[in-house]
């Protein structure tokens, strides 16, 4: 059984859709830069291990990272799921984890990577808008995409309707992409590629709700 470690810093409402999935892999445990952050409380609730390690404890990005990574090989983890994780991750520690480390952005990756992507596609007047599910690279937001949920924009909208809206979809393909992966239906191969149903990934999965 594949072993999951959650890496949070606020609300959790991803790591909620995560534990309430049944998944076929186990979360052994939750790591917080946080120590305010709700999503403990959730993996408290859940009988879900949890640590916390503060970055501002740390001389630098590196110090940090080695001791989540240390953290990481304790619990024996075989997969990362970044869940609202707000800590850029260093070189080093992303390459330890490369193949072994998701993430969940709220955009349709490639398009705006970074931060404030609601009101980005607000700005630029797209039609469509979603979120993406990602293996992590050295390069921010740029790993390959695994899945993708899309919506539709509508006149209404504004920043906070996005933003909900986006959580309620990520919150559906957050969960099926870490199944994929736990029960083999999506595989991170030697050579970097990634095989769904034991074909190269071209694309994202999407799922819609337009
Ligand atoms: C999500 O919008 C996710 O896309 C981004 O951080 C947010 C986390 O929300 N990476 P939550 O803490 O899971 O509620």
């Amino acid at each position: 059984m594949i072993k999951i470690a959650v890496l949070v810093s606020g609300s959790g409402s991803n790591l909620q859709a995560l534990m309430d999935a049944n998944l076929s892999g186990q979360i052994v445990g939750v790591i917080s830069n946080k120590p305010d952050a709700y999503a403990l409380e959730r993996a408290a609730k859940a009988n879900i291990p949890t640590a916390i390690i503060e970055h501002k404890q740390y001389p630098n990005r590196e110090a940090f990272d080695d001791v989540m990574h240390q953290q990481l090989l304790a619990w024996d983890v075989d997969l990362v799921v970044l869940a609202g994780f707000m800590r850029i991750l260093s070189a080093k520690f992303v390459n330890a984890w490369q193949g072994k480390m998701v993430n969940i952005h709220p955009s349709l990756l490639p398009h705006y990577k970074g931060m404030h992507t609601h009101q980005r596609v607000l700005n630029t007047g797209d039609t469509l808008h979603g979120c993406t599910v990602h293996y992590v690279t050295a390069e921010l937001d740029a790993g390959q995409a695994l899945t993708q949920g899309v919506l539709k924009v509508n006149l209404h909208d504004c920043v906070e309707t996005l933003a909900t809206r986006v959580h309620v979809l990520e919150h559906l393909i957050y969960p099926q992409a870490v199944e994929w992966i736990c029960n083999g239906t999506i595989q991170h191969t030697q050579d970097g590629t990634v095989l769904y149903k034991g074909q190269a990934l071209t694309a994202p999965i999407q799922f819609c709700k337009l």
